[in-house]
């Protein structure tokens, strides 16, 4: 029986490998083992709860303002335990964050094959992402196979010198995350009920108002750039009154402060916790639209029809641009406030930016990555 040892230690990393944990459990012929590393705890812990994971094996590394050097090596170390007691056949690791790369290079001083899902995304710009860009390119370098969410990741790897045989189209993971739990919440009265409590404890949901979901906590958002965010946001609301503007808000220090100095006391600005993953796909599909820096919701918004201004200056998910539902507006203010301006008052605009689109996925990732590891050979 193959040995699979899948491992994250993030929210985003969560949502995306939960469907793939659901696919190999139906799977017999494989033996799999989680790994958490804990790199999040509360906001990992959500996700666990929800899709009902227990994982075999926790590292619980993560501390309040941790930085790069401490995760990188705590991981390294606790990961190498964890690799010497299951002795996969393969390990999995997800995207580009410290986990993944942490991750990538324990399995490979292991000898360890090693499957990166979510392979193939760029902006070749190191410094934006900034760590993402580096991580995900070194995990390129040390994985053996490539799970690409579209074609434009694939033909990024193969140019980058890997064998077609090793790299596999298979969709975004988080769209079968996404359907999976719409389909929870509509067909489980109980959980609808759960979700709509979970929203209204913190604000107070009514239908047909205008809702700006926003999300934001990247590193290179840090400082001055999230100043300027913030100001716009604060802009948008002085200037719509009969708008709300609802931010469930990263656990990151970095954020939670100066988010709360400039938008802590405006009567239609609502600084709420992070929600939990059903709660906040729900205020997703409630929502007019969505400003953030998050990769996981420039993929989730098209699947809902949802237009999203994107934080960032660059973007390693170009589809979602190139149909039309993602517009890049970076940190600059007047770009927020004149394109949400638009997207509030210009139906035209708003009908042209709102399709339902699905360019990462049609919830079948996790099948495809399932069968082409059953047909390994190690
Ligand atoms: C990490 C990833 C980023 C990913 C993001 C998803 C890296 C380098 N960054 O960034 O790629 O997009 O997760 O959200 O891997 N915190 C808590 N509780 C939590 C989670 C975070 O208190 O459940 C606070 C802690 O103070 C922690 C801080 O947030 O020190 C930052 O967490 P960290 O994982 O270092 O960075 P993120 O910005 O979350
Ligand atoms: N998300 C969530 N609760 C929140 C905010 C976001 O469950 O309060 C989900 C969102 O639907 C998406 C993922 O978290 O699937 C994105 O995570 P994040 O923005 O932290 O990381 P990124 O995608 O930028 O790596």
């Amino acid at each position: 029986m193959k040995k699979v040892l899948l491992v994250f230690g993030t929210r985003p990393e969560a949502i995306k490998m939960a469907p793939l944990v659901k696919a190999f459990k139906e799977n017999i012929n494989i033996d799999l083992k989680i790994c958490v590393t804990a790199q999040h705890r509360e906001m990992l812990d959500q996700v666990l709860d929800f899709f009902d994971i227990i994982p075999d094996y926790d590292l619980n590394i993560m501390k309040k303002g941790q930085d790069l050097f401490y995760i990188t090596s705590k991981i390294l170390d606790g990961i190498k335990n964890v690799l010497e007691d299951f002795k996969a056949d393969l390990v999995l690791v997800h995207g580009d964050t410290t986990t993944t790369l942490s991750t990538s290079l324990a399995a490979f001083y292991k000898k360890i094959k090693l499957g990166h899902i979510e392979a193939g995304l760029r902006t070749y710009n190191i410094d934006s992402p900034w760590p993402e860009e580096a991580n995900r390119q070194i995990t390129s370098v040390l994985a053996n196979y490539h799970f690409a969410p579209t074609i434009n990741s694939k033909k990024k790897l193969i140019k980058e010198g890997k064998d077609e045989q090793d790299v596999i189209v298979t969709g975004n993971t988080v769209i079968d995350s996404l359907f999976l739990a719409l389909d929870i919440i509509e067909n489980n009265s109980l959980i609808k009920k759960e979700v709509l409590g979970n929203i209204k404890s913190q604000y107070n949901l009514i239908e047909n108002k205008k809702i700006i979901l926003v999300t934001g906590h990247r590193r290179e958002n840090f400082g001055i750039p999230f100043l300027n965010i913030f100001k716009a946001l604060k802009k948008i609301a002085s200037d719509n009154p009969d708008v709300d503007i609802v931010y469930p808000v990263h656990l990151n220090p970095n954020v939670q402060t100066p988010v709360k100095e400039i938008l802590g006391n405006i009567k239609n600005v609502f600084l709420i916790d992070p929600l939990n993953y059903p709660s906040f796909i729900f205020l997703m599909n409630k929502s007019t639209f969505i400003i953030t820096d998050s990769g996981g919701i420039q993929e989730e918004a098209p699947s809902l029809g949802k237009p999203v201004l994107v934080l960032r200056e660059t973007t390693e998910r170009p589809e979602a641009v190139q149909v039309g539902t993602v517009k890049l507006v970076g940190s600059d203010p007047k770009k927020i406030v004149t394109e949400s301006q638009k997207l509030l008052n210009d139906s035209l605009e708003y009908n042209k930016m709102s399709k339902i689109n699905n360019p990462y996925g049609d919830g079948y990732s996790c099948k495809r990555i399932v069968s082409f590891i059953e047909e390994l050979k190690f």
